[in-house]
């Protein structure tokens, strides 16, 4: 039996956490596809074209140390904007999400064109300031010299370029649940999300 959960939202609202805490909860397979396109966007800094680095993709790449950075994260947003990049992908994120016993995929748009059929489709979002706060202790801890001014206009920036794109666009499917963290406990949003997707089962 294949049960696919859909979660989207823009960059650090909690997608990931709340991914990996439900994959594990229902014994399920996580794929963040945000590290599909980091790892396409740092393909590119040693001079391979995009849609070269994205239709070259291995699983290898996944494994680099760098794809967490910010630059890493702004160079997946240019990538991200282009349909061929897009398609390279498709292929490999909806097999992921028919594998059987169930799967999770986060990103942008696993509700809206990855998977329209998903099962349970949760969209999660908390406020700039919030997300940009949670990022900028994210990026501390991992030694990036930066200050939160910084991160939030990034994730400003990477959230408007995600969500102006003509392409598979950052948007709540219609039929997604939205799920706010800004004012809420990270087990707080993961029992929401569980509840959901169990009244689904
Ligand atoms: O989720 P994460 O911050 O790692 O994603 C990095 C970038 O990859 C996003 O800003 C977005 O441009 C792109 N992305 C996307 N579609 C997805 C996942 C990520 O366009 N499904």
């Amino acid at each position: 039996m294949s049960f696919c959960v859909a979660i989207d939202g823009p960059a650090a609202a909690g997608k990931g956490t709340i991914s990996r805490a439900v994959a594990a909860h229902f014994g399920f397979a996580h794929l963040d596809t945000g590290l599909l396109y980091r790892a396409t966007g740092a393909k590119t800094f040693e001079g391979l074209s995009a849609i070269d680095a994205a239709r070259s993709l291995q699983a290898s790449d996944l494994d680099r140390d760098d794809l967490r950075s910010g630059d890493a994260g702004q160079a997946a947003s240019r990538v991200a904007a282009i349909p061929e990049v897009r398609e390279a992908l498709v292929d490999f994120q909806r097999a992921f999400a028919r594998r059987l016993g169930g799967a999770v995929l986060d990103g942008r748009d696993i509700g809206t064109v990855i998977c329209p059929d998903a099962e349970v489709k949760l969209y999660v979002t908390a406020s700039d300031e919030i997300r940009a706060g949670r990022r900028y202790r994210e990026l501390q801890t991992a030694g990036e010299d930066i200050t939160q001014t910084q991160v939030l206009a990034d994730l400003r920036e990477r959230d408007a370029r995600d969500s102006a794109r003509a392409t598979a666009p950052l948007k709540p499917a219609d039929d997604a649940h939205l799920i706010d963290t800004s004012d809420m406990s990270i087990e707080a949003a993961v029992a929401q999300a569980i509840a959901l997707i169990a009244g689904k089962i």
